[in-house]
């Protein structure tokens, strides 16, 4: 089963399995994007948009997501803001480079087969200075995690990997610094991350 196919049978469900437990740390993470002047913000694998409630109406936002079940709903939240939904694959985005000044990358780098190409793919498009958000699962360097690695084989084909080092992930993005990290959720397994794009 593709992710497309698992993501379009999920999508009913999603946001009842998923929105209560995330709301804090989305709000959290999207924090740096509230008092600023207008900006274009890319939000890579944006779902059922749960997270245009907790964003600011300045900005111009584009939503990019494989599944058009998942898109669907993310256009249904939009409310009041500039929002485009685009189908496409996180790994190889239809924008030039630079395009946007932020970009959110919430629940997407742990979902998608590559997702050093991913983070790579979303600096890419990031201008000089921007930044990017992240928030997700991640193994620690160290951590065996071997029931997360057990399971890994199966999740990754119908949700999600569980077996991505973001420590791995960021290795190949050279032009990116991390300027916070910290737990969010499940004792640290869910993190929020910052980074800038140099
Ligand atoms: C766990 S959901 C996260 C959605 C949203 N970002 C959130 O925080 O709720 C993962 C999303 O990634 C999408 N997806 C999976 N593979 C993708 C890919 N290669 N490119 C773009 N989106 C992808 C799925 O359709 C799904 O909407």
């Amino acid at each position: 089963m593709s992710l497309k196919h698992s993501y379009t049978l999920i999508a009913p469900f999603y946001d009842a399995l998923i929105a209560a437990a995330t709301r804090a740390p989305r709000r959290k993470s999207l924090a740096p994007l509230l008092a600023q002047a207008p900006l274009d913000v890319l939000i890579n694998g944006v779902g059922t948009g749960l997270d245009l409630p907790h964003l600011p109406a300045q900005h111009r936002y584009v939503g990019l997501d494989l599944t058009p079940g998942m898109l669907r709903r993310a256009r249904g939240r939009r409310g009041g803001l500039s929002f485009r939904a685009v189908e496409g694959d996180a790994q190889r985005l239809p924008f030039a480079g630079g395009s946007f000044d932020a970009a959110v990358l919430h629940l997407i780098l742990a979902v998608v087969p590559d997702p050093a190409h991913c983070l790579m793919e979303t600096a890419r498009v990031v201008r000089p200075g921007g930044s990017i958000l992240v928030f997700d699962k991640f193994l620690r360097p160290a951590e065996r995690g071997w029931l997360k690695k057990a399971l890994n084989p199966w999740t990754r084909r119908v949700a999600t990997r569980l077996d991505v080092v973001f420590e791995e992930v960021l290795e190949d993005a050279t032009s990116l610094t991390c300027l916070s990290d910290e737990p969010a959720l499940a004792g640290g397994w869910f993190r929020l991350i910052a980074l800038r794009k140099n």
